[in-house]
C-alpha cells in the first residue's frame, strides 16, 4: 500500500491544507503535483489498497479544468480517495461535486472530502492567516477521523458532498498579473506557470487565452515584482467585500 498527496495548489494554500489532514501519513506519503505543464500524467497508475488525497482550489465554484484534464489521465483502479477542496472563504459551489464526478471517472473509490478555507489566492485580505489556529485544530481531528474510516472500512460506501448537476458555468477571471519594475527577466514565472501562458523569451507577453489567473506567476517571482494592477484588484475587493464578511467554516463529508 502507498500513500499519496495529489495537489494542484499554484499559491500553497491547497497543499497546506492538506498537508495538516494528512499529518498522520507524514512520514509514508508521495507528493505528485499537478502543476506541471510538461508532465505525463497518464504515467501514474495506482492501486487498490493505496490511499490518495486529492486536493484542489474552488475556481468560481469549479474545479481548475486544467487540474481535472491531469486528474482523469491518471488511472485509479480502485484506490481509495479522500477529496479536498480549498477555497477562499466566499463558497465552493459545485467544486467538490466535479471533483467527486472526475476523481471516479479516473477510477478511484471516493472514502471521504473535505472543504477548507485558505486565504484567497487573488484578493488576499480575504481570508487572510488562513488556516489559522483553530482551522489547524479542526482539520487534524478530521484528518484522524479519515485515517479511521481507512483502516476500518472496506467499503467506501456512497460519500455525499454539496453541489449540483449541471455545475456552475465557468467563468472568465480578469485578473492577469503583469511584471512591474525591477524585473530581471529571469524567466521563472513563465518556467512553473501551469499552463504555459508566459512567453519565456518575453515575460511582458502573456497569452489571455491560456491564463487561468492563479497567481502562480506572482508566487514564485524571486523579486516579489509580478503584479496584478492595483486599481482592478481594489475594485473588485470592494464589489464583492460583502460576500466574504461570515468566516465559514470546514467541513468533513463521510
Ligand atoms: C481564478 C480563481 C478563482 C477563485 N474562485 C474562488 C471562488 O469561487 N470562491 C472562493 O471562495 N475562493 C475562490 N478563489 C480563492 C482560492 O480558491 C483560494 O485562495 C485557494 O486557497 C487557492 O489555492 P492555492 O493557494 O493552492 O493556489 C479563487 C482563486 C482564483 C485564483
Amino acid at each position: 500500500m502507498a500513500v499519496y498527496e495529489i495537489t494542484f495548489s499554484p499559491t500553497g494554500g491547497t497543499d497546506k491544507v492538506t498537508d495538516i489532514l494528512m499529518e498522520g501519513y507524514q512520514e509514508e506519503k508521495k507528493e505528485i503535483s499537478l502543476l506541471s505543464a510538461q508532465e505525463d500524467y497518464g504515467k501514474y497508475e495506482f492501486q487498490k489498497e493505496d490511499i490518495c488525497f486529492i486536493a484542489m482550489p474552488s475556481y468560481g465554484g469549479r474545479i481548475p479544468q486544467i487540474a481535472a484534464e491531469r486528474l482523469t489521465q491518471m488511472k485509479g483502479n480502485g484506490a481509495r480517495a479522500v477529496l479536498v477542496c480549498v477555497y477562499g472563504n466566499r463558497a465552493y459551489e459545485d467544486t467538490l461535486t466535479e471533483l467527486k464526478d472526475k476523481a471516479e471517472e479516473a477510477g478511484f473509490a471516493v472514502y471521504g472530502a473535505v472543504s477548507a478555507v485558505a486565504e484567497h489566492s487573488i484578493m488576499r485580505k480575504f481570508a487572510a492567516g488562513r488556516p489559522d489556529t483553530k482551522d489547524m485544530a479542526e482539520l487534524q481531528k478530521f484528518g484522524k477521523k479519515l485515517r479511521e474510516k481507512l483502516e476500518q472500512e472496506t467499503d467506501s460506501g456512497e460519500v455525499q458532498v454539496p453541489g449540483n448537476h449541471p455545475y456552475k458555468k465557468l467563468g472568465t477571471i480578469p485578473f492577469i498579473p503583469k511584471p512591474g519594475r525591477g524585473c530581471n527577466s529571469c524567466g521563472y514565472c513563465a518556467r512553473f506557470c501551469p499552463v504555459g501562458a508566459i512567453d519565456p523569451k518575453d515575460v511582458k507577453k502573456v497569452d489571455e487565452k491560456k491564463c487561468i489567473a492563479c497567481m502562480r506567476c506572482i508566487s514564485v517571482c524571486p523579486k516579489n515584482v509580478r503584479k496584478l494592477n492595483k486599481v482592478v484588484l481594489l475594485a473588485a475587493e470592494t464589489k464583492m467585500a460583502k460576500l466574504f464578511e461570515e468566516r465559514k467554516e470546514n467541513e468533513l463529508f463521510l
